[in-house]
């Protein structure tokens, strides 16, 4: 074979090998920054008043990463997340308050223009959808999608334009979706994930996470491959429970004396910093921790004293047990008096055919992989710390 030809097919085969990470850093805890302020029951009333307000009771914490759209790039932190299906990020022609500004430390949020881009495309048409239970109404373009030196062209985005006041609590200018398919509101709207696929080594992806109080690195999403450094090479494969849904079945689950014998359907959220579990489990988990229920700040809390010495949540998931310790599941959100909380909700509503939304609390000690070509999930464990 001639030497170019050899240069060439190396090359191809360099094109078509494409697997990279883009780093995640962690917002910290929201209901933590709210309770310093002295602003969470400020908080409380407001989401009381406003039905499907509940971003934050599971959203606590963010793992986000940075995208870029257009031509000139503008810069976005969104939220990467496993349940939903499209790229959305708030608009420029969004014009109240709770678009642009970001209440806890009171700074401007990017806001897309699309006048000074030279890639976008107006696809004429708009959609009110909901995120989290939180309405919102965009408009459909397509624009060229950046990150980490990787891009998408054409690729479709909602701007949204209307946003709930909640949205301003959150630390992050819009969401990438990592799901399978749009959800039913949203039917049409391109899917960057799938327009991603065929571009990768292998169609898939993986996460992993770690807590990290500072802006180091709190994690990393692999695009087209798994991370060996960072998680064990020994995975357990998952059928999903549900096709199209990242996650899987729990066959059963206990902590301390107390079981849980229902198997139930698991999701796997990136975009959840707290852990959802059946109803009928909750009452086993305050049991077996003495939690005591705070009126002022609806929450469950125990002494901090005892944060770290609750038993494990023990999750029988394929013939294996996955745990959440309680250095995980009990937080230190700042409300003093020795209470720290149990970071665990029942709120179905969420995903409504999930009983439990596995969260950061999960991810943090079992990487993710999500396998499109096989339709099935894999779970290791988190190995590097540093
Ligand atoms: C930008 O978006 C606005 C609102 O949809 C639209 O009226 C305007 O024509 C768009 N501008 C360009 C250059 O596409
Ligand atoms: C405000 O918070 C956002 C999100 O956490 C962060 O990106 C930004 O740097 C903060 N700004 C200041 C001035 O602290």
């Amino acid at each position: 074979m001639p030497k170019c030809l050899i240069v060439f097919f190396a090359l191809l085969g360099l094109a078509l090998a494409v697997k990279f990470s883009v780093p995640l850093r962690s917002s910290g805890s929201l209901k933590e920054k709210m309770v310093r302020e002295g602003r969470y029951s400020e908080y409380l009333v407001q989401r009381k008043s406003a039905v499907r307000q509940n971003l934050v009771d599971t959203m606590d914490e963010f793992y986000v990463a940075d995208i870029a759209l257009g031509t000139p790039a503008q810069h976005f932190t969104v939220s990467l997340d496993t349940g939903s299906s499209v790229i959305w990020v708030l608009d420029s022609h969004c014009d109240s308050q709770n678009c642009h500004e970001y209440t806890l430390n009171h700074t401007m949020k990017s806001a897309y223009n699309n006048e000074t881009s030279s890639s976008f495309v107006d696809a004429n048409n708009n959609f009110l959808f909901y995120y989290s239970q939180s309405e919102i109404y965009g408009l459909l373009g397509k624009e060229k999608v950046s990150f980490s030196g990787f891009s998408l062209s054409n690729q479709d985005f909602i701007r949204a334009t209307v946003l709930p006041d909640v949205f301003t609590q959150q630390p992050i200018d819009g969401v990438f979706g990592l799901g399978w398919a749009p959800q039913a509101e949203l039917k049409g709207v391109g899917n960057p994930m799938q327009a991603l696929l065929p571009q990768l080594d292998q169609p898939m992806f993986s996460i992993w996470m770690q807590r990290n109080d500072g802006m180091g690195s709190a994690g990393a999403i692999t695009f087209g491959g798994f991370d060996s450094k960072a998680c064990d090479k020994n995975i357990q494969y998952l059928p999903l429970a549900e096709p199209g849904v990242w996650g899987f079945t729990v066959d059963s689950a206990s902590i301390g004396i107390f079981s849980h014998k229902q198997s139930g359907k698991a999701i796997s959220a990136s975009g959840s910093g707290w852990t959802g579990i059946p109803d009928k489990f909750m009452p086993q988990v305050i049991k077996a921790t003495k939690a005591k229920y705070d009126w002022n700040y609806e929450l469950y809390y125990v002494p901090c004293s005892t944060a770290a010495s609750h038993p494990d949540i023990k999750l029988h998931i394929g013939g294996n047990v996955y745990y959440i310790t309680s250095a995980e599941y009990v937080l230190d959100i700042g409300l003093g008096n020795d209470k720290c909380v149990l970071a665990i909700f029942v709120d179905t509503g969420l995903a409504p055919e999930a009983d439990w939304i596995l969260g950061d609390a999960f991810i943090r000690r079992y990487c993710q992989i999500y396998d499109f070509g096989n339709s099935r999930m894999g779970l290791s464990k988190f190995i590097q710390r540093d």
